[in-house]
């Protein structure tokens, strides 16, 4: 069965928006975990825009299942994810200004840094996955450099529709295909949401799909009515004591 590791960086963004203490991104992971999320995913990034140090040692408390790191391949965050422990490590290429990780790491210009920094992360037991485009040099190179998976990055896939939607979707087909015969284990993310993950899902030899705009914006969606409801209530509980 393919697994779902929901992604809760939305709802840090969230809180930081007003740098206060909600919504709690914790809390939000729990409430995933007890909706059938099989893992959780944070992206701590160097400017630490959404989840902070502090987000991921709370993670690393309370997630009972697969608490995916995504990180940069820096020193910093190779001591970071060797303090921690989480039970793997995204490799992601970031860059400062992106609104999100914007393509797959170029194995090809950054292949030695990407190998030592698997070598320091599977030395200390963490098994690592590379954030990679669909094409086969990448898939490659991957292998060659000691990862354990990789992620295929549906993004391309996802800002596409009709035939060239389609296109893209064969794109990543090929790419898993291609990266279990090269021995690897296979995830796939970014971009996915409730109209287009069916055909992504339906993708043999997947182990693993990484969500997590789309459930949150959802989340927002199904959960408003509730939440002016209660507003409502407590506003008439006041005027009725009055
Ligand atoms: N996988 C990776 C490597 C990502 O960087 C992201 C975005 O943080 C995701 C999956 C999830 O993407 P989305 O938020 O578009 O579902």
């Amino acid at each position: 069965m393919i697994i779902l590791g929901v992604n809760v960086d939305h709802v840090a963004t969230l809180r930081e928006a007003r740098k206060g203490t909600e919504p709690e991104p914790v809390f939000a992971a729990g409430l995933a975990i007890m909706g059938g999320a099989d893992g959780i995913t944070v992206h701590l990034r160097e400017d630490r825009r959404h989840i902070k140090d502090r987000d991921l040692r709370l993670m690393r408390e309370v997630v009972p299942n697969e608490l995916n790191l995504e990180m940069g391949a820096t020193r910093e965050m190779i001591k970071i994810a060797l303090e921690t422990m989480p039970d793997m490590c995204t490799l992601v290429p970031e860059k400062r200004q992106e609104l999100t990780t914007e393509g797959g790491i170029d194995m090809k210009a950054n292949f030695s840094r990407i190998r030592d920094a698997i070598k320091k992360l599977k030395e200390g037991g963490i098994p690592v996955s590379l954030f990679i485009n669909p094409d086969e040099r990448g898939i490659e190179l991957s292998a060659r450099a000691g990862a354990d998976m990789v992620e295929i990055h549906t993004g391309y896939y996802s800002n596409q529709k009709g035939k060239a939607a389609r296109k893209e979707l064969e794109r990543v087909r090929k790419a898993v295909s291609f990266a279990q015969e090269a021995g690897l284990q296979v995830n796939a993310g970014h971009g996915l949401n409730y109209s287009n993950v069916k055909p992504v899902a339906a993708i043999d030899g997947l182990r693993g799909l990484y969500i997590g705009h789309s459930i949150i914006s959802r989340a927002v969606m199904v959960g408003l009515k509730k939440a002016v409801r209660e507003m409502k209530g407590l506003i008439a509980q006041a005027e009725s004591g009055r």
